[in-house]
């Protein structure tokens, strides 16, 4: 399956894509731990994309098309993915469609996280991340580490994203209202569209995802 992920910041993208991505064989593509990847590497890309994440703001498409092109042609993603934080605005929408089509390829679903604003606020307030990757994500209530300020998974420091001072939260909330919010009309127009709400356990976040991308399917 091609499957995209939307949500505000902290509905619980990432956290659903790792177990939904497992359950489907299909690789996590999430281009904010993509350019994280980059900061940590300094690389000129981390670079560039460090100063608009710092400040809560989309990172340019020119770039942002490119890294993501370039991860989906990775052999790993020939049969599927599920898209973390991309497509972000319509014009990326529209290069995906482009870049799907030109290889005979369409998405199967886009999957819509419902989360009220002041939880997503929480969520972000008590997130902690691992410093060897992002991808490792706690929260200081939901979901603790075993060992305060320590990764379960590899050992690593666990810390608070720069970019979730509140702030940066606020700004990042204006830019999801204002330039993602509209590919959900983008893709409803294709009829791919399906809205869960991301409220509760994870567990039971994920069962109701994987019910809706199950029905999705059989209606294809
Ligand atoms: P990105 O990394 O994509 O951030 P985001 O979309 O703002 O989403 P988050 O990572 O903040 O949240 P999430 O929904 O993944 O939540 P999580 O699972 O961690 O992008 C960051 C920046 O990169 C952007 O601002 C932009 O600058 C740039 N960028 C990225 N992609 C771009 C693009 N395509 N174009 C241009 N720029 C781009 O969960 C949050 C917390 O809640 C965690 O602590 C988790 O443990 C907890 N939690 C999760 N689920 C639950 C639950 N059910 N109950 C309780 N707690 C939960």
């Amino acid at each position: 399956m091609r499957i995209v992920l939307v949500g505000p910041p902290g509905a619980g993208k990432g956290t659903q894509a790792a177990f939904l991505a497992n359950n489907l064989s299909i690789p996590h593509i999430s281009t904010g731990d993509l350019f994280r990847a980059n900061i940590s590497q300094k690389t000129e890309l981390g670079k560039l994309a460090k100063s608009y994440m710092d400040r809560g703001e989309l990172v340019p498409d020119e770039v942002t098309i490119a890294m993501a092109k370039d991860r989906m042609e990775k052999p790993d993603a020939v049969n599927g993915f599920l898209l973390d934080g991309f497509p972000r605005n319509v014009s990326q929408a529209e290069a995906l469609d482009e870049m799907l089509q030109s290889e005979g390829m369409k998405l199967d679903a886009v999957l819509d996280l419902e989360v009220p604003e002041a939880e997503v606020v929480k969520r972000i307030a008590g997130r902690r991340i691992c410093r060897n990757d992002s991808a490792h994500v706690f929260h200081v209530t939901y979901k603790q580490p075993a060992k305060e300020g320590v990764c379960d998974v590899c050992g690593g420091e666990l810390y608070q994203r720069d970019d979730d001072s509140e702030e940066t939260v606020r700004k990042r909330l204006e830019v999801y209202h204002t330039q993602t919010e509209p590919i959900i009309d983008y893709y409803k127009a294709q009829g791919l569209v399906v809205t869960i709400s991301a409220l509760g356990k994870v567990e039971d976040v994920t069962s109701r995802a994987m019910e809706a991308l199950r029905r999705e399917d059989h209606a294809a």
